[in-house]
């Protein structure tokens, strides 16, 4: 049952009928608890000039509510790159606990933190709150071994392990890929370095995004990660739709980028860009968005 709650996204929820969960939500997560026949309750973000901060009061009011049950909680956040402080993570354990929230933290992105931020994790936040906790990692975003669908789903609740393990065996999808086992364990043990070298590569490139919007588009608003690789750019001062930004960014720019609608309503006039490419990749594709946003630049 709770198996693709640890797709992206961040705050959800879900409650036993009428079902519901609170997310800010991303497609994966809303169509998993929807396939669930669930009810999404979503807790957006509040947003101030670019930075993301968490709305505790809506996520208090919505904790309340007796028909929520679960919390879908992901850490580092994609799309807006936030990497939670322990103080955050303390509130949000601390209004988990006291309305019995199960909590799934989704903590794909935990590798991919850029320099001078830590990832603080959910399990050691708060004893109380370990007990009602599901903590979902996998080495696909930091080793690019996605295909190989292997994850680690920490449960140390034993009821909730074996609820867990039930559900997946009644799927039939207990196994686990021996490829993605042993790709994993590599990835872990030996390539450390490979990673650091690699958030050295991500943080390189979003600083040449953000540089040549500042220099040439200064309207179009880039704020550094502080983790995944992931960049979240405000397009909004185009005045563009979502359908004409889309086209604009596939079709003139032939720039692909996630739209931002499809993380809901607050993403609308965004685009998330992947900065998981060489450097010249990105400068690239960078001539070409410039040579388009010249013709429409205002
Ligand atoms: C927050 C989050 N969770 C889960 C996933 C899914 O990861 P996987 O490709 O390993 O299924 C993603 C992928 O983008 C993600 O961003």
């Amino acid at each position: 049952m709770f198996k693709k709650f640890f797709q992206h996204f961040p705050l959800s929820f879900f409650c036993k009928y009428p079902y519901q969960f609170l997310t800010s939500y991303y497609i994966s997560y809303t169509m998993a608890i929807e396939k669930n026949k669930r009810k999404l309750v979503n807790c957006p973000l509040n947003e101030n000039n670019g930075y993301y901060t968490i709305d505790y009061k809506k996520f208090e009011e919505e904790a309340r509510k007796p028909q929520n049950k679960l919390l879908i909680f992901c850490s580092p956040h994609n799309p807006v790159g936030r990497v939670w402080k322990k103080e955050e993570l303390e509130k949000i354990a601390e209004i988990a606990v006291k309305n019995n929230l199960i909590v799934v933290a989704d903590e794909i992105w935990h590798d991919l933190i850029m320099p001078g931020y830590k990832h603080t994790v959910m399990a050691t936040v708060s004893k109380e709150l370990e007990e009602r906790l599901i903590t979902c990692t996998a080495p696909s975003k930091t080793f690019n071994l996605a295909g190989l669908a292997t994850s680690s789903i920490i449960i140390k609740n034993k009821d909730i392990r074996d609820t867990y393990v039930a559900t997946l065996q009644k799927m039939r999808s207990s196994s686990v890929n021996i490829l993605g086992f042993k790709a994993c364990e590599i990835a872990y043990n030996n390539c450390e370095k490979w990673l650091d070298e690699l958030i050295q590569v991500l943080n390189n490139n979003q600083r040449i995004i953000k540089k040549f919007f500042d220099e040439k588009f200064p309207k179009i608003k880039v704020n550094l990660i502080e983790g995944t690789y992931l960049l979240w750019l405000d397009f909004r001062a185009l005045g563009l739709s979502d359908e004409e930004l889309e086209k604009f960014m596939h079709i003139e720019a032939e720039f692909f980028t996630d739209e931002g609608y499809i993380f809901g309503i607050e993403g609308s006039g965004y685009e998330r860009v992947n900065l998981a490419a060489p450097t010249w990749v990105i400068e690239e594709a960078l001539e070409r968005l410039g040579k388009a946003l010249e013709k429409i630049y205002k």
